[in-house]
């Protein structure tokens, strides 16, 4: 266990590389770790190349003679791409690198990525596996020789989980399979009426049909888990307005939690990267991220339908 979700990435990273040593990570990450990746690896004579993790054939031209480890998230923050995790655990095994995974959206309940072959599995335990957004908190979960080793830095980077943030942990834990349930019903109805929503131009949801990687999602996961990011016809006006009209979900930048949180990465999550770098990797200035919670999915949908409604006729009106 670590103090933070960004405790397990970073002490992980910097304990299975060294100087001298190249990663190959996916190229839409988590905000937290794409800039602990930009800003920081090299300060540690650590090099590193962005991978797509939709294409298998292209990584081979970037490995080179001194790459250590790969790099992906279960389904990318904020867009829910699915990589071909099954392409990168086959690809580390026959190049002889430590493959590492953030399976923090999925949560162990809908992918265990041990079980398909990856070396080490983190965890933001702040989200699902806390589920009550009241504890800041990581996992590392692997091989217990490896894991010795990463909790051996952790202590010397005082990166320890404390006593009560544990005590709230386990307690949470007690009802994940619970919350994981209703998270992957909820967010599957409301991903369904959203998209038939003539107001949503594009939802991204692994468990609609329509979401590019969702053969692989369905046969890889038991679940597609509560996060959701959507746009709205209207662009960032629109998604502005449409914020600030919901009356059931918290406008801020957690998530996995019971109660559903609502936020626009370009101005949270993702605000260190440049216009350019979040435009080309898919991530609109207006695009919403929905982190649906346990409350009653009908009383969910009115509440966006509502909220739909009035965006609509706020931005007519100032048209
Ligand atoms: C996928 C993912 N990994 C890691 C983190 C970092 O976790 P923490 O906030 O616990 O440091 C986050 C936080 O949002 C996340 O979404």
């Amino acid at each position: 266990m670590t103090a933070s979700g960004m405790a397990a990435v970073s002490t992980t990273l910097l304990s299975i590389m060294s100087k001298g040593d190249h990663l190959l990570v996916q190229d839409c990450l988590y905000g937290g770790t794409h800039d602990f990746v930009t800003e920081d690896l090299e300060e540690f004579g650590i090099s590193y190349d962005f991978i797509d993790g939709n294409d298998p054939s292209s990584w081979e031209k970037q490995i080179r003679p001194n790459t250590k480890a790969i790099y992906v998230e279960t389904m990318t923050n904020p867009l829910l791409q699915v990589a071909d995790h099954k392409s990168v655990v086959e690809f580390a095994k026959s190049k002889d690198l430590v493959s590492i995974i953030d399976n923090t959206f999925a949560s162990p309940v809908n992918f265990r990525p041990i079980e398909l072959g990856y070396d080490l599995s983190l965890h933001s335990c702040t989200k699902y596996l806390n589920g009550h957004s009241d504890i800041v908190g990581g996992a590392v979960i692997g091989r217990s020789e490896t894991i010795r080793m990463i909790k051996h830095r952790m202590g010397h980077f005082g990166g320890s989980l404390d006593p009560h943030a544990c005590f709230l942990l386990h307690r949470g834990m007690k009802t994940l399979a619970l919350r994981m349930r209703q998270h992957n019903e909820s967010a599957l109805k409301i991903a369904r009426f959203l998209e038939e929503n003539a107001s949503v131009e594009r939802v991204n949801y692994p468990g609609l049909e329509s979401h590019p990687q969702h053969k692989r999602a369905r046969e890889l996961f038991d679940g597609y888990g509560g996060m959701m990011s959507f746009e709205l016809a209207g662009g960032q006006e629109r998604a502005i307005r449409f914020l600030k009209s919901v009356t059931i979900p918290i406008t801020a930048p957690s998530l996995g939690g019971v109660e559903s949180l609502i936020t626009m990465p370009a101005t949270t999550a993702h605000l260190g990267m440049s216009n350019q770098d979040r435009l080309k990797l898919g991530i609109t200035d207006g695009l919403i991220r929905f982190s649906v919670g346990i409350e009653s999915t009908e009383d969910l949908i009115e509440d966006l339908a509502q909220a739909l409604d009035i965006s609509k006729i706020v931005s007519h009106t100032a048209a």
